[in-house]
């Protein structure tokens, strides 16, 4: 049988490993005594076994195209059927065997059991593919760094059907925008054509005479402010925005308006959009195209200290490809002056609400918020802004160096200058951006 055992030569390498980490006495004998115990007459060590903490299992079905199929009367798509295993400590789905799935539903995933007890009741061979695949976790050396990534996921606190989501909705070298182009789905009217007619925008709840008529209102300068907002798409990179306009927007919508201390280690940080618990877990990370002063590249923003950390300059052409690729090639954005990863600190957040159902909602929501602030506040200075969920999450991490549990970007906006012409699409009906076009 394939079990993996540990000799004597390797649990006393482990104290010449224990004093490398710097353990203490207590710490070094209680390891000792582990590996004694689980030492067996023929001084060999049995590897103990345990689930991962999270996975879902969906039953997904495809089509393949099957001429057989087709000939015998079909309608030549065949369908076939996968149970597949959506762990969020893994990078990919894995598909599983009845097999592979029956030993899942047998395992603790907080108790550790023998290998040769597991082996007894269920098939070796899917248990060493689930090991293989990470979604067995042993405590045998050669499993160490899946170990350490599943219990570095398990310590996160992520409510399980949050961190699914979370894990398997980014996107990798999505290129949305020019499948959008290629398909010339682009206006609303060419999506009505596509799809039919939507949900109304409005539900009646009362007939139309039981209604009471509410005031219409005088307008105040935030109404002719909001009235401006209009989710820009046309940048103009003849001009960089200037350093003091970038500061204060930075300033105004992700910096410490104030600190207040409740321990010496610990701060309850005031911003000018509101956070669930008042935690405040998305930072920014800023792409940098046209800033004065500024070189371009990625940065972070240091809320309390207001600056920014450069995380990786590049030229600018390197920034414009990089834009477009976490863009997912909608290029109607990447030229935006700043572009601005909303990156939260999942962990900051799951701190306060452990494995908690909500709170992945509330996370996005703060993003939200965010976002909207900065938009507004990019109009006041004559601005024109965005934001996107169509974004290549997994490329962001690899150029951020992002650990996708831990933290990483739900959404992507930036701001700039308004080109004079409006090339590409606006959703301005009211005129406050773009004149009328005469007919
Ligand atoms: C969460 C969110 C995601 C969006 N994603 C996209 C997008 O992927 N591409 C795009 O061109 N606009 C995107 N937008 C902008 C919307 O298309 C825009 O807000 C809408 O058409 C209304 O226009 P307005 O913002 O000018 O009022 C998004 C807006 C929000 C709030």
């Amino acid at each position: 049988m394939n079990v993996r055992f540990v000799s004597r030569a390797e649990s006393s390498n482990f104290c010449a490993m224990a004093a490398d980490v710097d353990l203490t006495q207590t710490q070094v004998a209680r390891a000792r005594a582990f590996w004694h115990d689980h030492i067996t007459a023929d001084a060999r060590i049995y590897v103990r076994i345990r689930r991962c903490q999270t996975i879902l299992i969906e039953p997904r079905e495809r089509f393949n195209f099957d001429v057989e199929f087709l000939l015998e009367g079909g309608s030549g798509l065949r369908p076939e059927r996968d149970w597949i295993a959506l762990a969020p400590h893994l990078d990919q789905p894995v598909v599983l065997t009845i097999d592979q799935i029956s030993v899942l539903g047998n395992v603790s995933t907080q108790d550790w059991t023998e290998f040769d007890e597991l082996a007894k009741q269920s098939d070796v061979a899917a248990i060493h593919a689930l090991l293989d695949a990470g979604l067995l976790i042993s405590d045998a050396p050669q499993h160490a760094a899946m170990r350490e990534r599943e219990q570095s996921f398990r310590d996160g606190h992520w409510h399980p059907l949050a961190a699914v989501m979370h894990a398997f909705g980014r996107w990798d070298g999505v290129t949305s925008g020019e499948q959008v182009r290629n398909v010339g789905i682009v206006s609303f009217n060419d999506l009505v054509h596509e799809l039919g007619d939507p949900p109304s925008h409005f539900h009646p709840r009362a007939a139309k005479e039981q209604r009471l008529p509410l005031m219409t209102p005088e307008p105040t300068s935030l109404d002719v402010l909001l009235k401006r907002r209009t989710t820009c798409r046309n940048y103009d990179i003849s001009r960089q925005v200037p350093f003091a306009i970038f500061s204060h927007l930075l300033h105004r919508v992700f910096g410490a308006q104030a600190v207040h201390t409740v321990t010496n280690d610990v701060a309850i940080v005031k911003k000018t959009s509101p956070s669930a618990g008042g935690l405040h877990p998305t930072g920014a990370y800023l792409l940098i195209q046209h800033v004065e002063h500024i070189e371009p590249g990625l940065y972070h923003y240091h809320a309390g200290d207001h600056a920014l950390e450069p995380v990786r300059l590049m030229p600018s052409d390197e920034a414009h490809e990089l834009a477009l690729k976490i863009l997912a090639h909608q290029d109607w954005f990447a030229n935006a002056h700043a572009i601005v990863i909303y990156t939260p600190h999942f962990l900051r957040s799951f701190w306060k609400y452990r494995n908690h159902a909500k709170v992945y909602r509330a996370v996005t929501l703060d993003v939200g918020h965010l976002s909207q602030t900065l938009q507004i506040s990019a109009t006041e200075f004559g601005l024109g802004a965005f934001v996107t969920a169509a974004i290549n999450e997994v490329d962001v991490e690899q150029a951020l160096d992002l650990e996708p549990m831990r933290e990483s970007p739900l959404a992507i906006g930036g701001f700039g200058w308004r080109t004079r012409e409006c090339a590409r699409m606006e959703f301005d009906p009211q005129h406050a951006v773009w004149p009328a076009k005469k007919s």
